[in-house]
């Protein structure tokens, strides 16, 4: 923690707080107990999407609260959560085809190309070009376009049309998984092996290995690639 302090003001009320503290930081080292929009705090869940202002700039700018550094005259706020409708549909039942995203999410066809939504995603995904992808119909290119999306959904906060980018992501990366991507037999065979019990017996021992031990155990682990 920094010994110098910057200026922070949440819901207009200026907080004096340490450099160098993350926005989330500086919210609890102002007080605030966040129960919302909090949750690994390393960068991985999404929950802690936030919005702000910087003094004398009237963009707002979009970051996870837990990886952006507050800056001295940052006007601060968080987010519970950001509402974003998600449809309703059962995996083993669509297939596939060019149209089915679009069928699922047709607000998708409303895309205009601005660009907003990847200006606000703090991952630096190229989200209008997977919108772009599903408006094509290349699942494909959609699912590994949006791997990274960690379902903060700044995107979809940002978007004029109202698209749910991050759910209409999700679904390309389910039909992409369950119907186009080249199965692993060797992972298929692993699968069984697992659904059969074989490894019963190593898992228990696991189960009772204290973490430390754990951990060893998993970096000097060999990986036998097969040819
Ligand atoms: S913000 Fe919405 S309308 Fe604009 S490019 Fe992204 S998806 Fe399209
Ligand atoms: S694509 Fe949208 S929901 Fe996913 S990380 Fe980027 S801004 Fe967040
Ligand atoms: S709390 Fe999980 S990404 Fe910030």
């Amino acid at each position: 923690m920094g010994k110098n302090k910057i200026s922070v003001y949440i819901m207009g009320k200026e907080h004096r707080v340490p450099e160098g503290l993350t926005i989330m930081k500086a919210l609890e080292y102002a007080g605030y107990r966040l129960i919302r929009g909090c949750g690994c705090r390393a960068g991985f869940c999404g929950a802690c999407a936030t919005i702000y202002r910087k003094k004398g700039d009237y963009k707002l700018y979009t970051a996870l609260a837990c990886q952006t550094t507050a800056e001295n005259g940052m006007y601060l706020t968080q987010l519970p959560f950001i509402p974003a409708n998600k449809s309703e549909y059962d995996l083993e039942k669509i297939r596939a085809g060019p149209n089915t995203i679009l069928s699922i999410y047709p607000e998708v066809a409303r895309c205009v190309a601005c660009n907003t939504c990847t200006k606000a995603c703090p991952q630096d995904i190229q989200v209008m070009d997977y919108i772009q992808a599903v408006k094509r119909g290349d699942i494909t290119r959609a699912a590994d376009l949006s791997f990274n999306c960690l379902q903060c959904g700044l995107c979809t906060a940002r978007c004029p049309a109202e698209i749910k980018q991050y759910h209409v992501a999700q679904l390309a990366r389910r039909l992409h998984g369950r119907y186009l991507a080249i199965k692993s037999e060797p992972l298929s065979k692993r699968i069984s092996e697992l659904e059969e019990g074989c490894f019963e017996n190593e898992i228990d021992e696991m189960i009772e290995l204290k973490p430390e031990d754990l951990r060893k155990r998993y970096f000097e682990r060999e990986i036998k690639v097969s040819e």
